[in-house]
C-alpha cells in the first residue's frame, strides 16, 4: 500500500457538531479532541509517520472570550494528562506557531508534552496551536535573514532550504484532508502544501472516525502524483 508519509487535518466543524445537537460548541472542541487521540494513534498504526494537525489558528482568537477560554484549558489537560495513550504509543509530540499571545499556563503544558515526548520515535504528531501559515513563513524568513546577516552564503540556497526555517523542520505534506465541508486552506501550512493531495468532507470533525481516515488514505492510494513531471507510461 502506498501511505502518505506526511499527512494533514485541518480538524473542522466542531462548534458544528454540538450545535446540531443543542450543546455548546465547547462541546464540540471536547468530542474533536477524543478524536484527534484515536486519530493520532491510528494514523500511525496504518503506517503514516507525522501527521499535523490544525487545532487553533492565529485568527482564531477573534472568537468570543469564553470559547478560547475552553479551547486554552482543553490544550492544558490534553497535554498534561489526556496525552499518555499517544505517549504510550511512542509519538512524539510538537507544537507549531507563536508564543506570544498564549498563556503561560498553556506555554507551561506545551513544555512539559514536548519534553516528556521527546525521544519517542514511532511517530510524530504536529499540533498547529496559535498557527498561521503566512505568519511561519513571515517568521522563517526573519530567522533567514538574521543568518545572512551573520555571514550565510544564500547562493545556492534552494526550496527544500527554507524548510529548516518553519517551525519543525518536517518533509512535505503528501495528503491534507480538511473535515466540515469548507473548500478552503484558511492559512494553513501553505509552503508545507504546495503539492499536496487534498481530501475535503462534509464529515464535521468528531465524527471523522478511523474508517473515514481510511477512505482518504484509499483516495491518496490512488493518485497519480506526478509533481510536475509525467508519470512513467506518459515518458515513454
Ligand atoms: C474547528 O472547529 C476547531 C477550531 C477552530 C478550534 P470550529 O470551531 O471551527 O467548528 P465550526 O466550523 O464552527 O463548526
Ligand atoms: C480553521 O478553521 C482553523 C482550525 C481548524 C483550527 P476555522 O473554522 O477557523 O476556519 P474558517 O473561519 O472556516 O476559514
Ligand atoms: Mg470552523
Amino acid at each position: 500500500m502506498n501511505v502518505p508519509k506526511h499527512v494533514a487535518i485541518i480538524m473542522d466543524g466542531n462548534g458544528r457538531w454540538a450545535t446540531n445537537r443543542g450543546l455548546k460548541r465547547s462541546m464540540g472542541h471536547l468530542e474533536g479532541s477524543k478524536t484527534l487521540e484515536k486519530l493520532a494513534i491510528h494514523a500511525i498504526d496504518m503506517g503514516v509517520k507525522i501527521l499535523s494537525v490544525y487545532a487553533f489558528s492565529t485568527d482564531n482568537f477573534k472568537r468570543s472570550k469564553e470559547e478560547v477560554d475552553y479551547l486554552m484549558d482543553l490544550f492544558i489537560k490534553m497535554f498534561n494528562t489526556k496525552f499518555e495513550k499517544i505517549n504510550k504509543k511512542g509519538i512524539k509530540v510538537v507544537i507549531s506557531g507563536r508564543k506570544e499571545n498564549l498563556r503561560a499556563d498553556v506555554i507551561e503544558a506545551i513544555n512539559t508534552i514536548e519534553e516528556k515526548t521527546k525521544n519517542n520515535s514511532a511517530g510524530i504528531l504536529n499540533i498547529c496551536l496559535n498557527y498561521g501559515g503566512q505568519e511561519e513563513i513571515i517568521d522563517g524568513a526573519i530567522k533567514l535573514a538574521e543568518d545572512i546577516k551573520n555571514g550565510l552564503d544564500i547562493k545556492n540556497f534552494t526550496k527544500e532550504d527554507f524548510y529548516h526555517y518553519l517551525y519543525q523542520d518536517l518533509p512535505p505534506i503528501d495528503l491534507l484532508i480538511r473535515t466540515g465541508g469548507e473548500l478552503r486552506l484558511s492559512n494553513f501550512m501553505l509552503y508545507e502544501l504546495s503539492y499536496s493531495e487534498f481530501y475535503f468532507t462534509n464529515t464535521l470533525f468528531p465524527d471523522f472516525d478511523k474508517s473515514e481516515f481510511n477512505k482518504a488514505l484509499f483516495m491518496y492510494e490512488h493518485t497519480d502524483r506526478r509533481f510536475g513531471g509525467l508519470n512513467v507510461k506518459e515518458n515513454n
